[in-house]
């Protein structure tokens, strides 16, 4: 009995191996990643997700550990230039949920406690294959505490579960361009998810 039991930890210590070894390799044909057709998009986020995740939480980071369990505002990842022209999906927890997904550009005020957090993975030129990019976050706080933000905090996780270092200013002065959204940007219109 005891045999049998060592038997199937192994043959599942070997899957486990063999799914995250193909995992860490998803090749990719093109160099420049707004060529990359949208089939080829999806195919590449299906190999790249379940490491994206598995990476981002191995630090138990609240967020990281959470946001799948989310709304997802795009039908797929989507290179829009900013953010180091990676592919970007962004997850709404709960409390951002209903007002993000309107993509309002007007008087938008998002609700104390909402929660924005935008997986990324790039196409490494040399080694033609997606990386894995850092997981970016953004927390609305109480009224009145960050007003150069507009009481958003930024925060980030690497791919290696540990957060990253950054300045508020960095992400601030450029998303404060965007203030009637209530600093949001929004994914690209032609992936954005329908509300109808
Ligand atoms: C040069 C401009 C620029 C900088 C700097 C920048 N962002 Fe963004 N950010 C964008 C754009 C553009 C989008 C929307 C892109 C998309 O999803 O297609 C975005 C989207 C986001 C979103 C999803 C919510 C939204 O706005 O729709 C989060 C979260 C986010 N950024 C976090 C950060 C963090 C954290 C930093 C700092 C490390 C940062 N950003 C720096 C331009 C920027």
């Amino acid at each position: 009995m005891k045999r049998q039991v060592f038997a199937a930890a192994m043959i599942a210590g070997a899957q486990l191996m063999a799914s995250t070894a193909f995992a860490a390799e998803c090749p990719v044909d093109v160099t420049d990643p707004f060529d990359l057709e949208e089939d080829a998009v999806i195919a590449l986020y299906e190999c790249m997700k379940d490491s994206m995740v598995e990476g981002y939480s191995k630090k138990e980071d609240e967020v990281a550990t959470a946001y799948r369990e989310w709304t997802v505002s795009s039908t797929r990842p989507a290179v829009a230039g900013a953010h180091g022209n990676r592919f970007l999906q962004t997850w709404a927890n709960d409390i951002a949920a209903e007002q993000y997904l309107k993509f309002e550009e007007e008087g938008v005020e998002m609700p104390v406690g909402s929660v924005l957090a935008k997986e990324s993975f790039k196409i490494h030129k040399k080694k033609k294959k997606a990386v894995i990019g850092p997981l970016f976050i953004m927390t609305k706080l109480e009224e009145g505490t960050s007003p150069d933000t507009n009481d958003w905090f930024y925060s980030g996780v690497q791919p290696n579960g540990k957060p990253m270092k950054l300045k508020q200013s960095f992400c601030s002065d450029c998303h404060i361009g965007w203030i009637d959204q209530d600093a949001l940007a929004y994914p690209l219109e032609e992936v954005r998810v329908s509300q109808d």
